[in-house]
């Protein structure tokens, strides 16, 4: 397997792309399949946990509170196998130093809602990404539900540091729709005294819902609302289904090859998830759903993704939080289809690993297409061709990833600097690549 060890790689169009591609584990459920497990009453095995290092950035905090996790590769080298030792929802040791989340926001923002309200301080950083992302979005809401809580630039940036409190439940009316925030205020609600409701202006993924339901917990939900009662959880044994997000390269690398035809093979296809598939399909794509199953309460199949002729779409309003890690890659497709495609109501894009806007319309110029970039989205004209080009990943992993996909299309190869951050969700990204006929430099 070619890993990018120089953080620097050429991609070039091969004549056909074929193949059957197995994502990494759905990185979102991972990280809850070993967070909920750690404050849960009794052993938990998860089959398939992500390989990425968010995950394990995951894993490093919650030992670093004392749990007990092992993790071991599986036989066929995807996905990992862990057996967490769940300490129960006040079992928590304080930490003997300060927890590095790396460049997780999912990691920094669910952890924040077990620490809250906690007997003991903790102190939560993580690389220059992470203290540069807003915090406040859930340092907020867990100060009013009675938490102790300092952070760097006004209580907004991380570092954070918790300090105890006594929680309670709030009914809080939620400026994003964020599945980070909501899980982080689930997860505090479950120490807190008394219910505590959610109002969402739109809805985003639900994995923290579906599991801590599985795990005993009283959570409903009702269109926008979602509340959650205090109590315990009992672990539960996860099998984490592939990453969506992860199978959107692919997807969209298939359907704008001109000869292709690539399998994707178990993939989750969680409805706050697959949004990504709506819009591909919506431009033209053609993309068939087999098998399709439920394991560990998500539904999962295998997508075959062929050539298609794709058009430009409208991605705007409720479809945007369940495909916003997906944008990015969306606008490869932009780029090689016919017309159009405006993207807004996306402005949370601006505040990801990088400002993925701007990132984005960076390299769509220097790749020959133009792009206008709004407040809160853009909008790319659509030139059916893309030139190669010399970019950057601004060291966020979906960006390196979508230039890699441009690269598979691009009329010269596509050179993208910082190719090492696919780690960050899908260190397999390049052998699989390679596997569908890839030519990396
Ligand atoms: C995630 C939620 C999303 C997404 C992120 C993972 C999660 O963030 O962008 O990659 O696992 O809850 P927001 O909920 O902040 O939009």
């Amino acid at each position: 397997m070619i890993k990018p060890a120089i953080n620097a790689v050429s991609v070039s169009r091969p004549k056909r792309l074929r193949g059957t591609v197995t994502p990494p584990g759905d990185k979102s459920i991972s990280h809850r399949a070993s967070m909920f497990n750690a404050v849960a009453n009794g052993v938990a095995r998860v089959t398939n946990y992500s390989t990425g290092q968010d995950c394990a950035s995951t894993l490093r905090v919650l030992r670093g509170l004392g749990v007990r996790i092992e993790a071991s590769p599986a036989a066929d080298g995807r996905g990992d196998t862990l057996t967490v030792h769940g300490v129960g929802m006040h079992g928590f040791k304080e930490p003997d130093d300060i927890l590095d989340a790396g460049n997780s926001g999912t990691t920094t923002r669910l952890v924040s809602g077990l620490l809250a309200g906690r007997p003991f301080q903790a102190i939560v950083t993580g690389d220059a990404s992470i203290r540069s992302r807003p915090m406040g979005r859930v340092i907020e809401p867990l100060r009013k539900m009675g938490a102790t809580i300092n952070a760097r630039k006004d209580g907004t940036l991380a570092p954070i540091v918790f300090q105890g409190g006594q929680l309670r439940g709030i009914d809080y009316e939620m400026p994003v729709a964020s599945a980070q925030v909501k899980s982080c205020l689930l997860l505090a609600g479950l120490r807190a005294e008394g219910r505590t409701l959610l109002r969402q202006p739109a809805l985003s993924r639900d994995h923290t819902e579906r599991m801590l339901t599985a795990m005993g917990a009283s959570v409903g939900s009702d269109g926008l609302s979602v509340w959650v009662e205090p109590g315990e959880l009992r672990s539960l044994d996860v099998e984490v289904p592939g990453d969506v997000s992860s199978a959107a390269f692919w997807l969209v690398a298939a359907s704008i090859h001109p000869d292709a035809e690539v399998v994707v093979a178990n993939v989750g296809l969680n409805p706050s998830r697959t949004g990504v598939i709506s819009i591909l399909r919506r431009m033209g794509a053609d993309l068939e759903i087999r098998d399709e199953r439920t394991v560990a309460g998500e539904p999962v199949g295998d997508i075959v993704a062929r050539t298609s002729r794709l058009r430009g779409v409208d991605i705007s309003g409720d479809i945007v939080p369940i495909l916003i890690d997906e944008i990015p890659v969306l606008s490869v497709a932009a780029a090689i289809a016919k017309g159009d495609t405006v993207v807004r109501d996306a402005a949370e894009l601006r505040v990801k690993e990088t400002d993925r806007i701007r990132a984005t319309a960076a390299w769509l110029t220097s790749a020959g297409v133009s792009v206008e970039e709004s407040r809160d989205g853009m909008t790319i004209h659509g030139a059916g061709r893309l030139r190669g080009a010399a970019c950057r990943s601004y060291d966020d992993h979906r960006i390196a990833m979508s230039l890699a996909i441009a690269g598979l299309v691009s009329e010269g190869p596509m050179h993208i600097e910082g190719a090492g951050a696919a780690d960050i969700s899908y260190p397999t990204f390049w052998r699989d690549l390679e596997l569908v006929g890839g030519a990396i430099g």
